[in-house]
């Protein structure tokens, strides 16, 4: 398709549009479904040293109009069961692995494992709502931690997915940046919740969630465009991109692609071709001969 490949920290991908962590993401088949689905690199689900169950049910709600709230805790089979699946994933787009931990040794002995298994890059998810303990994210100086203890340890791209619940995002995107981050995500899901009238309790098992969906975009955007114009290092948009036009909005606030996650609940696993052919439209019918022309234009 017309102008859509693009390289972010040393990875091509045939297209902007990536499978956000966290939304099929444990298995080698699922991964693939969504590569079927045109996506241009999948992240895979968040992995730890050990096994985690994951919070108590209700862990996954529907918030109209086209948002989720979910409070999974990290729910994964470890990354060294994770890794075997990744391995299974024949080259056909980049796979990057998402990795967390309770401490920077952690993240980085995960990182290592994934990077043993053959993953083009590393997104550490230093702001997982549910989970306390891991986010790193939240404070500047934890960050910067984190993301120095795992350069120091792998040699791929490193990717810090950032959350807007911290106080300024921006300058713990910095911080990430300093450390050696090769790429930036924004954002994760935002801290929320929902409570039952007749129950008059919190639906969660686990009371406060994360929430994604439609209504984070406008939070997401006004992110990645000030964390574009404070760093060098390449950010992935995420937060309610469903569309082409949706896509093209964090293009054009400077991001160099963008993660799809819960608009594969509304679009279908197809939502990635759907995304890329929107965007290829979009440029041809402006006369942009690929995206890299657009990106970071609403800066100038
Ligand atoms: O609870 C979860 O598994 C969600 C993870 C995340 O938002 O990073």
């Amino acid at each position: 398709m017309h102008g859509l490949e693009v390289e972010v920290a040393g990875i091509m991908l045939k297209n902007p549009t990536m499978l956000a962590s966290g939304i099929m993401g444990l298995s080698a088949a699922s991964l693939r479904r969504a590569v079927r689905g045109g996506a241009g690199a999948v992240v895979a689900k968040s992995c730890s040293s050990q096994p985690r169950e994951g919070n108590p049910n209700p862990t996954v709600i529907e918030v109209p109009p086209r948002g989720l709230l979910n409070s999974v805790g990290l729910a994964n089979p470890g990354c060294r069961e994770l890794a075997e699946e990744l391995r299974k994933l024949g080259g056909e787009v980049p796979v990057i692995a998402s990795v967390y931990g309770f401490s920077p040794e952690e993240y980085a002995e995960n990182a290592v494992l994934m990077q043993q298994a053959g993953v083009d890059g590393v997104e550490l998810n230093l702001s997982c709502p549910n989970v306390e303990g891991t986010v790193f994210g939240y404070r500047e100086e934890l960050a910067q931690e984190v993301v120095s203890e795992v350069k120091r340890r792998v040699k791929l791209p490193v990717f810090a997915k950032l959350t807007a619940d911290a106080g300024d995002v921006v300058s713990v995107a910095k911080a990430c940046e300093e450390a050696g981050a090769d790429g930036i995500t924004a954002i994760n899901t935002l801290r929320a919740m929902s409570i039952d009238l007749t129950a008059r309790q919190p639906v969660l098992g686990n009371r406060v969630g994360g929430l994604s969906g439609a209504c984070l975009k406008p939070v997401a955007l006004r992110c990645v465009y000030e964390i574009a114009e404070e760093v060098r290092i390449p950010v992935i948009g995420c937060g309610g991109i469903s569309t082409g036009r949706d896509a093209v909005e964090f293009f054009l606030a400077g991001a160099r692609a963008v993660q799809i996650g819960t608009a594969v609940l509304y679009r279908g696993l197809n939502v990635f071709r759907k995304v890329a052919q929107e965007i290829a439209e979009y440029l041809e019918e402006r006369g942009y001969s690929s995206v890299g022309d657009i990106t970071g234009m609403a800066h100038r």
